[in-house]
């Protein structure tokens, strides 16, 4: 009986060909530690690790590449980088990138939310694009990002640790010069109040 039932799916196309399967599987073996970090599907659900799904699958390679050569200054990644070739990072990059960014609530100050708004249009929005949901050149996804990790990130540009195009340097240092240190604070709440599922653009 059971045989007959899968003889039916199989006819009817239900039963997917074994190739695609097996390329599935290679796809989801390969991700799959990455979840333990990165969270489901690459969303991540802890405070310090970095949401990466929903990045354009060529950026995503580029920061691979730069892990790999330490030309990125990481806690981890620099060494995991290293366990892997480059079509092992366009599998990886293929599959996140279909993913959608899932954004979790984060606990933030509305009013430092708010100065955080205006600081991104004034000083940010020209890289990363409507309001940090996009990731561009590389520029990752800043909008619902882990609020920890985007104060790691912003320590790790402000010691010089982390490079910086040149223009950008110096809208953070006009910026600092105008609404001090505390600006950085406000963005960081203005890019953690984004809530909710966004789709990929
Ligand atoms: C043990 C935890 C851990 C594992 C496993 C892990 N990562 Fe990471 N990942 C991190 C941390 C932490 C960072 C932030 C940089 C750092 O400190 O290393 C990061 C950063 C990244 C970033 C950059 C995110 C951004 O916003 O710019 C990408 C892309 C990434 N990881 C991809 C991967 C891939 C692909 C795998 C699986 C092969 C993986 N990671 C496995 C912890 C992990
Ligand atoms: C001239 C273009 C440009 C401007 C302006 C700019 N950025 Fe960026 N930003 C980038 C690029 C490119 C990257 C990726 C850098 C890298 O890979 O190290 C980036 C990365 C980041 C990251 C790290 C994301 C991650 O996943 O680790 C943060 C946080 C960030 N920018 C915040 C800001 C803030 C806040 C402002 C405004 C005060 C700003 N940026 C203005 C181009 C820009």
């Amino acid at each position: 009986m059971t045989h007959y039932k899968y003889l039916l799916l199989f006819a009817s196309g239900l039963i997917i060909s074994t190739s695609v399967w097996a390329n599935k599987d290679n796809g989801f073996a390969l991700v799959n530690p990455c979840m333990t970090c990165h969270g489901p599907n690459g969303s991540s659900v802890g405070l310090a690790m970095p949401s990466i799904a929903g990045f354009k699958s060529e950026n995503f390679i580029e920061i691979m590449e730069e892990y790999q050569n330490d030309e990125r200054p990481s806690t981890i990644m620099g060494r995991i980088a290293k366990g892997y070739e480059m079509e092992e990072f366009e599998i990886m990059a293929n599959y996140f990138a279909k993913q959608p960014f899932l954004h979790s609530p984060q606990k933030v100050d509305a009013k430092k939310a708010k100065k955080g708004q205006k600081l991104h249009k004034k000083y940010c929005e020209k890289c990363h694009e409507r309001n940090g949901t996009l990731d561009q050149a590389g520029t990752g996804i800043l909008a619902g990002q882990w609020m920890l990790y985007l104060q790691f990130s912003l320590t790790d540009f402000m010691t010089g640790n982390r490079d910086m195009p040149k223009n950008k340097k110096k809208r953070f240092q006009k910026m600092l010069h105008r609404y001090g240190e505390e600006s950085l604070e406000n963005l960081v709440h203005f890019y953690g109040s984004r809530s909710g599922r966004h789709a990929n653009p």
